[in-house]
């Protein structure tokens, strides 16, 4: 039987454990959304790790809903990522980048011109956005016309393009948590009438082009895809999750990706008593599942056990413990733990960055 230690072929990618380290957003990019000396640190301490999935990437300047967050649009932005993966191979380790457009999370301060936000439908999300000048209520998104789909599917082939030149061994396309290619899934967002929306059908097609546009530049076998199908994060709802994500995960199978990534649960986001568990999945997917929310060494090796997953995301263990696949596999249940510092989570310095020690 495997063990979490038990090494993995994903897609082109042979990862030597299954304790991988979930996206995390830290917010500490410099000028120009460009990753800073300290982010190279930061990824070679967790080295260790199956997988480095990297904080999310916006693809494009309206992409972007936070501030300090990293971009893959420019080209210092990807010479920034360059120096990320020439230090996390310096150090035995694998990652691959997320690709982020957070749609109608962002605020018109991120956006060029100071536009809208865009949309698949003009749906106000009501929670206030953290801008450069502090917090601040949305506004009405933008309902993106079939052109500016079109362009933004570039923006994704072209975020692909820079992340290959970076030198990552491939990408996550962040399609989970109630950012852009969520909206246009989920029918709680999603009013449209036209090809990208109404049936389960269209209503995935944002996501899939945008997929397929990566596919062309990296092949399946080195593209991973995240969803939330339990996810009410960023006020998001679907009328028939079982079915709308069933569909998703399926038209992903067919392509033979990499992994997909699928959620029970995020941070800010405790999984609803009907939360569709990662087993619902697995006779869908035919490529590596991995999973993520709330999990421990013990829950993973029950799930692996069980056979509900290939490999486990990590996040706030990994903020905290920059080895820890080493940790569990030295001490398994028993591994002891640093303690995460929540008020360093998004943003800062090196303090709560760089500064958790390794055993
Ligand atoms: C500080 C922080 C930042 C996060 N940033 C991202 C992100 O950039 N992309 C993403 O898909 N999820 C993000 N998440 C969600 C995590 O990847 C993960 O789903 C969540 O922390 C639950 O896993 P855990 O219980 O192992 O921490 C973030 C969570 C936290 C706490």
């Amino acid at each position: 039987m495997s063990d979490l230690f038990t090494p993995l072929k994903v897609g082109a990618i042979t990862v030597p454990n299954r304790v991988w380290m979930a996206p995390l957003t830290r917010c500490r990019a410099g000028e120009g959304n460009v990753p800073t000396p300290l982010n190279p640190t930061y990824y070679a301490q967790r080295a260790g790790a199956g997988l480095i999935i990297s904080e999310a990437t916006q693809i494009s300047p309206s992409g972007q809903g936070y501030p300090f967050t990293p971009g893959i649009h420019s080209s210092a932005q990807r010479d920034g990522w360059s120096l990320v993966t020439k230090a996390v191979h310096a150090a035995g380790g694998r990652m691959v980048l997320q690709l982020w457009h957070v749609g109608r999370v962002s605020h018109p301060d991120f956006q060029p011109g100071g536009a809208a936000p865009l949309a698949p439908s003009p749906i106000e999300l009501t929670t206030e956005a953290h801008t450069p000048q502090g917090k601040k209520r949305r506004g009405t998104p933008h309902e993106m016309t079939q052109p500016e789909i079109r362009a933004c599917i570039e923006d994704y082939r072209n975020a692909a393009r820079l992340a290959k030149q970076a030198g990552f061994d491939g990408v996550e396309l962040h399609g989970a948590n109630g950012y852009l290619p969520d909206q246009f899934l989920r029918d709680g967002t999603n009013r449209r009438t036209d090809a990208y929306g109404g049936s389960i059908a269209n209503r995935a097609r944002f996501m899939l082009e945008a997929l397929d546009a990566i596919i062309d530049v990296w092949g399946p076998e080195r593209v991973g895809v995240r969803l939330s199908p339990s996810g009410t994060f960023n006020q998001m709802e679907d009328s028939t999750p079982r079915e709308t994500f069933g569909h998703a995960v399926r038209e992903l199978s067919a392509r033979r990706i990499a992994y997909a990534h699928i959620t029970e649960s995020t941070q800010q986001d405790a999984p609803p008593k009907d939360a569709i568990p990662v087993s619902f999945f697995r006779p869908l997917f035919e490529g590596v599942l991995v999973t993520n929310g709330g999990f421990t060494y013990e829950k993973a090796m029950a799930y692996l056990k069980e056979g509900w997953a290939d490999a486990f995301a990590f996040g706030v263990p990994y903020i905290a413990n920059p080895d820890l696949a080493q940790r569990f596999q030295k001490f398994g249940a028993k591994a002891p733990l640093n303690t995460p510092r929540p008020d360093s989570f998004y943003g800062g310095t090196d303090v709560g960055y760089t500064d958790y020690p390794a055993l």
